[in-house]
């Protein structure tokens, strides 16, 4: 009996370094695919592609399921910063396009959808939308 112990407790604790060395490894990284700020925080580009891009599109073209924001449509004089921060806030019930309703997007702070909104502009202005 005591005989068998002794190696299935060896195995245990092995497993167990083995998986504080793979957490180790990781905590100790910073090479994360998604842009961060220098507080190690994501940025608007950041957010906007871990809460609005599987809609919106990555490169705000739009999909399947959500409209494009490089569109005349979502010009700052028609759709100012303020509709970013309802839409997110209270959903979207569609009106423009066909995609059907937006849901509310939870787990976002107004400044953090103030970052999403001033990337959104600066991408737009990039293609002339302005
Ligand atoms: C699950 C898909 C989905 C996600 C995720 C999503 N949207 Fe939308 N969004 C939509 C759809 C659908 C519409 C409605 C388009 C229409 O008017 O017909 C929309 C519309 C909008 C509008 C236009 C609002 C208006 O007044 O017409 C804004 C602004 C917007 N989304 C911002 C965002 C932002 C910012 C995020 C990320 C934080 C986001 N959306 C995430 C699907 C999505």
């Amino acid at each position: 009996m005591s005989r068998l112990r002794a190696p299935r407790w060896a195995a245990l604790a092995g497993g167990l370094g083995m998986a504080a060395a793979v957490l180790g490894a990781c905590g100790g990284t910073s090479d994360t695919a998604a842009p961060v700020t220098s507080n190690g925080t994501l940025d608007g580009r950041g957010l906007y592609a871990a809460y609005c891009a599987r809609c919106h599109g990555g490169d705000l073209k739009g999909t399947t399921q959500g409209p494009p924001f490089l569109d005349a449509i979502y010009r700052p004089a028609h759709h100012g910063d303020a509709s970013f921060l309802i839409a997110v806030k209270n959903g979207v019930r569609p009106h423009h396009w066909n995609f059907g309703p937006m849901a509310p997007i939870e787990g976002l702070t107004d400044q953090q959808v103030a970052q999403i909104t001033a990337f959104v502009r600066e991408e737009q202005q990039a293609v002339g939308i302005r």
